[in-house]
C-alpha cells in the first residue's frame, strides 16, 4: 500500500528540509525526500548548504583565519607565538564534525516535528486528480503520494565548458573543501562569491593564490565604494585578482593543471597551478525528477519556471530555493519554504526580495541589503548618503580590525532607508540591524536616534544614520 501525506518534499537542503518543518508546524502529514549521502552512505539532509557550502566553509574559514591571526598578528597583542603549525587533516576533520552535527540536527527535527524521511531520489511517477505519485529510489524502492508537492532539488556547479570537475585536479566547491594538502600554487576561475572566500581560506594556510575573473569590474553587483575597498584590502592581503581576463584551453599536467588565458590588455598569458578551483556559477538542478513526465515546465536557464509565490505551472506542485529564479542564498530558500508551507495552509506567507541581506564571509566581511548606490542613480533615485569608517571607531580599535566602513544611502525627500553597504568587521552580524530597519521602512533619522552600546562595532551604522544628515559625532 502507497503511503499517503498531505504534503511531500523533493530535496532537504534549507529550502526543503525547513518546508517541512514548517508544514508539519501547520498540521499537515508530511514525508521530505533527500538523497545527499555522507561518506559512509548514511543519510545527511541539508543539502548543498549544510554538506559543501555555507557551513563547511564558514568552519574552514574561521579556522583559516585563526591560524592566520596567530601567525601574523597576535604579536601586535603581545602575544609572542613559535612552533605554530598547521594540521590540516584536523582542520579538515573539525569541518567535517561541524557538518554531520547539522546533518544529525535536521535529523533530529524531522523526528521532533513529525516529518517522516525518505533516503533516496524522489521523482514524479504519475499525476491524478488525487495528487501525486513520487517514487522513491534508494535503498529500498517505494511510492508515495500526496496532494501538495514542494520542489526544493537545489543546484550545482557550472563547469568550463569541456573541464569537467574531477575533485582531484579541477575542483568544484565539493574538492575545494577538502584538498589533502595546502597546494603551493592555487588558480581559481570566477572572483564572486565562492572564488573569494575558497581562495582566501587557501590563501591563509599559504597556498599562493591567483583568481581570474572575465568580468572588467570587481564584485560589480556590490556597490562601488564597497567593491573598492574591499579590493584593496585583497589586494594588501596578496590575494592576486587578475579582472577582464578571457580563460582560454585548461589542460592537465603532471603537475596540476595549466590555463591558457588573455589579460585585460589583450596579451597571452599561461598560469600553471597545482590545483584549479571553478567557482563560475552553479546551474538549477532538476536531474532525475521526471519533469517532462509530468509536464513540469522549466524557463530558458533549466529553472523551474514559478509565478511569484512559487507557484509552478502544475497544480499544487510549488517550488523553492536555488532550483528556481532569485539569488541562490540558503536564507532566501528557506523564506520561500516557510512561505509556500503557509500558502498550502491558506495563509498569506510572503518573501521581501528587496530585504534579503548579502554575505560575503572573506576579511573584512563583506554584507549588504537593498540597493546600492550605482542602482540608484541607473533609476534616477534622489538620494542621500552617509558612510562611517571603522577606524572613527572605538571597539574596531579595540579589536585591531579597523578596515572598512558602514555606507547608508535614503531617500533624498522621505529617508526611507534605501540600502546599507558593510565592508569591515563583523559586517554579517550588522547588517541584520540594518535588515530589520528596511522591513520596517525606517527612515535612517530613526536608526540615528536608537541608542547602540558602546563600545561596539554596531556604532558605525548608527553614525552612518547620522552621516546621513551629515552630523557624525566621532569623524
Ligand atoms: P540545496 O541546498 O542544494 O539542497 C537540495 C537538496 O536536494 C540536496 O540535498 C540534493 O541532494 C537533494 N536532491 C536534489 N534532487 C533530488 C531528488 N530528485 N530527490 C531527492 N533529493 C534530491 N548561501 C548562503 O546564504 N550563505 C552562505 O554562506 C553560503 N555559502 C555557500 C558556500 C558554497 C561553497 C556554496 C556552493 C554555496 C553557498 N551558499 C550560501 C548557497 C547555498 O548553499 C544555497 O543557496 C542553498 O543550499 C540552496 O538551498 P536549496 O534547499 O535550494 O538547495
Ligand atoms: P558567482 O555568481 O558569485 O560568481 C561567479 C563569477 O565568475 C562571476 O564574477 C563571473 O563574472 C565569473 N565568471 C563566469 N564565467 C567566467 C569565465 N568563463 N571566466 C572567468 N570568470 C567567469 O558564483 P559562485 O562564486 O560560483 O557562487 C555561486 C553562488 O553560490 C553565489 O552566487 C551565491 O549565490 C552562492 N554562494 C553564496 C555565498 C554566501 O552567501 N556567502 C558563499 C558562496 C556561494
Amino acid at each position: 500500500m502507497t503511503k499517503q501525506f498531505d504534503v511531500i518534499v523533493i530535496g532537504g537542503g534549507p529550502g526543503g528540509y525547513i518546508a517541512a518543518i514548517r508544514a508539519a508546524q501547520l498540521g499537515f502529514t508530511v514525508a521530505c525526500i533527500d538523497e545527499w549521502k555522507n561518506g559512509k552512505g548514511g543519510p545527511a539532509p541539508g543539502g548543498t548548504c549544510t554538506n559543501v557550502g555555507c557551513i563547511p566553509s564558514k568552519a574552514l574559514l574561521q579556522s583559516s583565519e585563526h591560524y592566520e591571526h596567530a601567525g601574523k598578528h597576535f604579536a601586535e597583542h603581545g602575544i609572542n607565538v613559535s612552533g605554530l603549525g598547521l594540521d590540516l587533516g584536523k582542520m579538515v576533520g573539525r569541518k567535517d564534525a561541524v557538518v554531520k552535527q547539522n546533518n544529525d540536527g535536521i535529523l533530529y527535527l524531522f523526528k521532533k516535528n513529525k516529518v517522516a524521511f525518505f533516503h533516496g531520489r524522489g521523482s514524479f511517477a504519475k499525476a491524478s486528480d488525487a495528487g501525486y505519485e513520487i517514487k522513491v529510489s534508494g535503498a529500498a524502492e517505494e511510492t508515495i503520494t500526496a496532494k501538495h508537492v514542494i520542489l526544493a532539488t537545489g543546484s550545482n556547479a557550472r563547469a568550463l565548458p569541456g573541464v569537467p570537475f574531477d575533485e582531484e585536479t579541477v575542483l568544484s566547491n565539493d574538492g575545494a573543501l577538502r584538498i589533502a594538502s595546502v597546494p603551493k600554487k592555487l588558480a581559481l576561475i570566477g572572483s564572486g562569491v565562492i572564488g573569494l572566500e575558497m581562495g582566501s581560506v587557501w590563501r591563509r594556510l599559504g597556498a599562493e593564490v591567483t583568481i581570474l575573473e572575465a568580468l572588467p569590474t570587481f564584485l560589480g553587483a556590490v556597490d562601488e565604494q564597497i567593491a573598492r575597498e574591499a579590493k584593496k584590502a585583497f589586494d594588501k592581503q596578496g590575494l592576486k585578482i587578475e579582472l577582464g581576463v578571457k580563460v582560454g584551453a585548461v589542460d592537465k599536467t603532471a603537475r596540476g593543471v595549466s590555463i591558457a588565458w588573455t589579460n585585460a590588455r589583450g596579451e597571452a598569458q599561461q598560469l600553471d597551478a597545482d590545483k584549479l578551483i571553478v567557482s563560475i556559477g552553479r546551474l538549477p538542478n532538476t536531474t532525475g525528477l521526471n519533469h517532462d513526465g509530468v509536464g513540469l515546465k522549466l524557463d530558458e536557464r533549466g529553472a523551474i519556471l514559478v509565478d511569484d509565490e512559487c507557484r509552478t505551472n502544475l497544480p499544487n506542485v510549488w517550488a523553492v530555493g536555488d532550483v528556481v529564479r532569485g539569488p541562490m542564498l540558503a536564507h532566501k530558500a528557506e523564506e520561500e519554504g516557510v512561505a509556500v508551507a503557509e500558502r498550502i495552509a491558506g495563509q498569506h506567507g510572503h518573501v521581501n526580495f528587496n530585504t534579503i541581506p548579502w554575505v560575503i564571509y572573506t576579511s573584512p566581511e563583506i554584507a549588504w541589503v537593498g540597493q546600492t548606490e550605482q542602482q540608484l542613480k541607473a533609476a534616477g533615485v534622489q538620494y542621500k548618503a552617509g558612510s562611517f569608517p571603522f577606524l572613527a571607531n572605538g571597539r574596531a580599535r579595540a579589536l585591531g580590525d579597523t578596515t572598512g566602513m558602514v555606507k547608508m544611502l535614503a531617500d533624498a525627500k522621505t529617508d526611507e532607508i534605501l540600502g546599507v553597504h558593510i565592508v569591515g568587521p563583523m559586517a554579517s552580524e550588522l547588517i541584520a540591524e540594518c535588515v530589520v530597519a528596511m522591513e520596517f521602512r525606517a527612515s535612517s533619522e530613526d536608526l540615528a536616534r536608537i541608542c547602540h552600546a558602546h563600545p561596539s562595532l554596531s556604532e558605525a551604522t548608527k553614525e552612518a544614520a547620522l552621516a546621513v544628515d551629515k552630523r557624525t559625532l566621532n569623524f
